[in-house]
This record gives structure tokens, C-alpha cells and sequence, in this order.
């Protein structure tokens, strides 16, 4: 944010927010209209760190059932969305494990996540805190694509620098089939993966 935009959105918050809150959590937090819902979707995509990811499971127990659990995930450094969860994952992980038997999966971020629907008082199922349900698959990602993907999710979650080699990391991708948005009332909103990447994630202020 340019310092001649500051004194401007500060009286904007003054009056549109009568909370302690900075001018730039007001901005960084800024969602984009809900009748824009490809750009919602990105906007929830870019800003989650992590998601539920839902698999098929091939483990005995529950073979055959949907199966979730959560993973750190990046789209990009912040201020560099591409769109793309990426993942940082070993074959030793359960969920990894259904994967290699069956790619199909579902990933879903909601702004609860944030500070969004906490600050608004939405509660996590109220259809304003928007959410994001994405279809597809996971696929491991080689060349100029996983040195993306390294920067996106080692920027974002420093710590998986240091983890364990022995593991046998590698970088994923999940790419996308089909978009299914929650931002508003009046039910799910489907967003095709073409509408998802042609928009920007971005508010004003980002
Ligand atoms: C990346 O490399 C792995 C291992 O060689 C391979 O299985 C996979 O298909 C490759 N992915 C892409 C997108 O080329
Ligand atoms: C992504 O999934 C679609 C649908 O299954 C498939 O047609 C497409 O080839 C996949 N993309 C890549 C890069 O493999």
C-alpha cells in the first residue's frame, strides 16, 4: 500500500469498521466481491495455508471410504498466486499412500482458517465465510514446476526446510477438474478451472 493510500483507507475503516484493527490487517483481509466467484476462490485459495484433503483410503480399515486429514499447502509465495495447491509430501504419509493407489482427490480451505470469519463473528458454516471445495487429483511435479513449488511452500512454511530426508520428499500438485464455491447464500456455486485461473486473486491493497 502506497503511503498516500494509507490516510484513505484508514478513515474508510473508521468508518466502515469500529474495531482496534491496523489499516493493513483491513486490507490484507479484504475479500473480493462474492457475485466474483472465480476470484473468491482465489482469493481463499492464495490465503490458506493449509487444507483438508480428501482421498479414497486403500487402508483395510476403511477401504473404499472418503478418508481426510490436513496438509500444508501454497500456491504460491504470498503476493504470487498461481492457483495451483502444491504439497510437499513422502510416500510414508497415509493419505500419500491412498494416492498411489487411486490420484483422486478433493481439497477444501475455508477463511475460518484466517482471521476473516472470526473478525466478521461468521461462524465456520455460515455461507459468509466463504469457502472453497476443489475435484481433481494429485500429481507429483518435476522440473522448473517443482522449483515453483519449492519456493512456494518453503516460503510459506520454513520449517519444512529442515524436515527429515530420510523421507524421501517430493513436490505435488493438485490439479484442479472442477470448483465448487461457498461465499454467500443461495447455495454452491460450480467455477470452471479455466474461470479459476483467469482471475486475480488480488483486492486493491494486496
Ligand atoms: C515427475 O516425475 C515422476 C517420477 O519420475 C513421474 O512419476 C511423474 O509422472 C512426473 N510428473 C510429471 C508431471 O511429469
Ligand atoms: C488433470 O486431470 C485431468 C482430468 O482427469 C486430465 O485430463 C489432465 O490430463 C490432468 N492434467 C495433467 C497435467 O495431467
Amino acid at each position: 500500500m502506497s503511503a498516500a493510500v494509507r490516510p484513505v483507507s484508514a478513515l474508510l475503516l473508521g468508518l466502515l469498521w469500529a474495531s482496534s484493527a491496523s489499516a493493513s490487517e483491513f486490507s490484507r483481509l479484504r475479500i473480493p466481491p462474492h457475485e466474483q466467484v472465480a476470484r473468491v476462490a482465489r482469493f481463499i485459495s492464495h490465503r490458506c495455508d493449509w487444507a483438508s484433503m480428501a482421498t479414497i483410503s486403500s487402508h483395510e480399515q476403511v477401504a473404499g471410504q472418503p478418508f481426510s486429514n490436513a496438509f500444508s499447502v501454497s500456491d504460491g509465495p504470498l503476493g504470487s498466486s498461481s492457483g495451483v495447491p502444491y504439497m510437499y509430501l513422502t510416500r510414508m504419509e497415509v493419505s500419500v499412500q491412498d494416492l498411489e493407489v487411486n490420484p483422486s482427490a478433493s481439497l477444501s480451505m475455508s477463511l475460518a482458517q484466517t482471521d476473516y470469519c472470526r473478525q466478521h463473528r461468521f461462524d465456520p458454516q455460515s455461507p459468509l465465510c466463504a469457502r472453497v471445495i476443489l475435484s481433481g487429483s494429485v500429481m507429483q511435479v518435476n522440473g522448473t514446476e517443482a522449483e515453483f513449488a519449492k519456493k512456494s511452500l518453503f516460503s510459506r512454511h520454513p520449517e519444512m526446510i529442515n524436515w527429515p530426508t530420510d523421507h524421501n520428499w517430493f513436490f505435488s500438485k493438485f490439479n484442479i477438474t472442477q470448483v465448487w464455491v461457498l461465499d454467500y447464500f443461495g447455495g454452491v456455486k460450480i467455477v470452471t478451472p479455466g474461470e479459476y485461473f483467469q482471475a486475480s486473486p488480488y483486492s486493491k491493497y494486496l
